[in-house]
């Protein structure tokens, strides 16, 4: 992939799984991240061991005192920022249960962190003549999952606003996608399968047409695809990392014809 060398990306959320994964691949391909997390302790072990290059910057992106000392700590680093990937993520999701301050503290962080953080990077893009935005939605965008309501509807909200970004963001050159990754070896499936990554994939395989979780190395590398100049006739649109996910229906993968004649 070109134009990923010597250029500066921020990512948020970065010191989970897959940001981790996104920050070494960004890294192996020359370019300068910011890992830009609530998790001073994954973050700073993740920059420390990556070395020259890569930057820790504690950031609660529903702060936008911290969200400034991020974008100007990555300047100060890097001279600039061309790639802002919107990674972090709250879960807090209870469905009809939830309260409006779970709602209002989800949406801080899955859409309104995501906004300001691209407001803060935009003057920087623009002092590099363009850059480009990579938003994470998911294929709980598009659908229903039992008793989850904040979350999806979060997720749906960053594919329509990565729409309203490239329209109104175009003209500065700066390209806005998203990408919608379907079950990925992350935390999440760590910690509720016990590390148990064969079982993850067999409760998977029935709704990815690949018959697995992702990894995400996998994820990563459409999120590079998005910021490389191989895409660079490419905005407003959102890349499915889901292992056909989104393009299983309800018969999912068995014949459903037959079931007429028994
Ligand atoms: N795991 C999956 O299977 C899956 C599927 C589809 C989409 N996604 C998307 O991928 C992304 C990563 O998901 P994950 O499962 O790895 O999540 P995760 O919970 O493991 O990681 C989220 C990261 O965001 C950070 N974070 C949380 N609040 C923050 C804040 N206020 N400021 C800064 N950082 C904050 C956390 O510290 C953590 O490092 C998310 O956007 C998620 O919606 C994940």
């Amino acid at each position: 992939m070109k134009g990923l060398q010597s250029k500066t990306a921020i990512v948020t959320g970065a010191a989970t799984i897959i940001g981790a994964a996104l920050v070494r691949e960004f890294h192996a391909r020359g370019t300068r991240v910011v890992i830009a997390d609530i998790d001073e302790a994954g973050g700073g072990a993740l920059a420390k061991e990556l070395g020259d290059g890569v930057l820790f910057v504690k950031t609660d992106i529903s702060d936008d005192s911290q969200i400034a000392n991020c974008v100007q700590r990555t300047v100060a680093a890097f001279g600039g920022v061309d790639f802002l990937v919107n990674l972090a993520c709250s879960y807090v999701d209870n469905g009809i249960e939830a309260t409006r301050d779970d709602w209002m503290s989800s949406y801080g962080v899955n859409v309104v962190g995501a906004v300001m953080m691209a407001k803060a990077c935009r003057p920087e893009m623009v002092k590099r003549g363009g850059g480009a935005i990579v938003n994470f939605s998911s294929i709980s965008a598009k659908v229903a999952q039992t008793g989850r309501w904040l979350y999806p509807v979060s997720k749906a909200a960053m594919a329509q606003l990565t729409r309203n970004m490239a329209m109104d963001l175009a003209g500065d050159h700066i390209r806005v996608n998203s990408v919608s990754p379907g079950w990925t070896w992350s935390r999440v499936m760590d910690e509720l399968s016990q590390g148990n990554r064969e079982k993850t994939d067999k409760v998977a395989a029935p709704y990815h047409l690949l018959g697995r979780v992702g990894n995400p190395e996998e994820v990563a590398q459409g999120v590079l695809f998005l910021c490389s100049s191989n895409a660079s006739f490419i905005t407003g649109t959102d890349l499915a990392v889901d292992g056909g996910y989104s393009a299983m229906g309800p018969e999912q993968a068995v014949p459903a014809i037959p079931r007429l004649c028994e």
